[in-house]
């Protein structure tokens, strides 16, 4: 299959095995043309087309080609860290009491509205380094510990400028309650009407995420919430039914929200509505290992029909983890998901989940050429964990230097 050539300049890598996109087993003596970032033909080595200017060859030495990984849920961006707070966890005290004593979220909240710009950039660069280093191409990063205008600008404009790979950005203002206001529903009033327009006119985001949960956001004020978004244009995600029967994963389908994420209590109503949804379900086991929880039930809502993608839910309270090899290593474990619903939870379904699928999330022509090339097996992956086999990341056709 080709693109239109129009004697285009390309670069071709050749010599390579290509992973098929069901990732069970892959295609040899491949090779495959990328012209400005962007797949225009895969094939067979000896069939690569001649109406292409070739300005660069790549002998991939026979190793295997696989999408790279897309980071579909990430709080990156944040100051200080919680290790305190996670001794006192695991000597009893509960994460909803931790939270109603001041601590939890709203305690890395002050902690980033307290540091300045450029210090926030540079540690938050420092863990972008990290994913980028395990083969994530696309990296999610979420606001959520500012809760006021001008900290959660800081953060979006931090994350915006992160280097390396491609960054989406999403606003999480609805993340707790913040000190200067006393009424859920006023403070969603106010981010709706006042926050929401500013941050479109500044192209900040186009996503709009909230916690709903007990001692939290309630579904009722959600829903109006959600709605003024999705008004504006918004593409809505939700933490939803993480540490209860939260109604937030029904309102996520309900409004045909792009993901709805943990879903750890989930009816059977519930699942059964995943399988006719457009709605994926981003599953965060690492966060789940960290707060104790029962581990969602993967294997259930796949079965069902679901669309199910992982992530690592990387933050300094629920899940201060970077390790996507602990994550895939979990799901295989806990979750009883197999090794290629692994990569395509991590790959397609998470582009889906953030609704770049067009562009990103799998090796066809027209999508970008980011992809991972190694000489480890598919088997190697998600096996050892905080070890990702040795690999060349390529991002838009250009290697990445970690
Ligand atoms: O995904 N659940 C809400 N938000 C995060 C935790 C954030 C925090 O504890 O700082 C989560 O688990
Ligand atoms: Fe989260």
């Amino acid at each position: 299959m080709s693109k239109k050539a129009e004697s285009t300049k390309a670069h071709l890598f050749y010599n390579c095995q290509i992973v098929r996109p069901d990732f069970k087993g892959h295609d040899s003596n491949m090779a495959f043309l990328v012209c400005d970032g962007i797949i225009h033909w895969i094939g067979k080595k000896n069939k690569v087309p001649k109406d292409y200017k070739i300005t660069k060859e790549f002998n991939l030495d026979k190793k295997l080609v696989f999408p790279s990984f897309i980071e579909c849920h990430t709080h990156t961006v944040f100051a200080g860290d919680r290790s305190d707070e996670f001794e006192l966890r695991n000597t009893g005290v509960s994460y909803l009491e931790i939270a109603k004593r001041g601590g939890g979220i709203l305690s890395t909240v002050q902690k980033t509205r307290k540091i300045s710009k450029p210090n926030l950039k540079k540690i938050s660069q420092t863990r972008v380094d990290e994913f980028l280093r395990q083969g994530v191409s696309t990296l999610e990063i979420k606001s959520g510990y500012g809760l006021d205008l001008k900290t959660e600008i800081k953060m979006l404009e931090v994350a915006k400028s992160m280097q390396g790979p491609e960054i989406i950005t999403t606003f999480l203002g609805a993340h707790a309650l913040p000190k200067e206001f006393d009424s859920y529903a006023a403070y969603l009033n106010y981010i709706s009407d006042t926050v929401l327009p500013i941050l479109k006119k500044k192209k900040l985001t186009n996503r709009v995420d909230i916690f709903i949960e007990k001692n939290f956001f309630e579904s009722a004020d959600a829903k109006i919430f959600l709605q003024k978004a999705k008004d504006l244009n918004f593409d809505l995600t939700i933490h939803a039914n993480q540490l209860s029967e939260s109604g937030g994963a029904e309102l996520a389908i309900e409004l045909e929200a792009k993901s709805a994420d943990h879903v750890i209590h989930l009816n059977r109503q519930t699942l059964q509505k995943f399988s006719k949804s457009k709605t994926v379900a981003v599953l965060l086991p690492t966060a789940d290992l960290y707060m104790k929880c029962a581990y969602p039930q993967a294997r259930k809502l796949i079965d069902a029909g679901a669309t199910v993608a992982l992530a690592s839910d990387f933050n300094p309270g629920s899940c201060p983890s970077q390790d996507l090899m602990l994550v895939g290593l979990l799901a295989r474990l806990e979750m009883k998901m197999t090794l290629p619903e692994i990569f395509l939870a991590y790959t397609k379904n998470a582009a889906i989940a953030l609704g770049i699928e067009n562009q990103q999330g799998d090796f066809s022509v027209g999508k970008y050429a980011n992809f991972i090339c190694t000489n480890a097996n598919m088997t190697d992956f998600f096996y050892s964990a905080g070890k990702v086999p040795d690999h060349q990341l390529f991002i838009r056709g250009s290697a990445v230097k970690v």
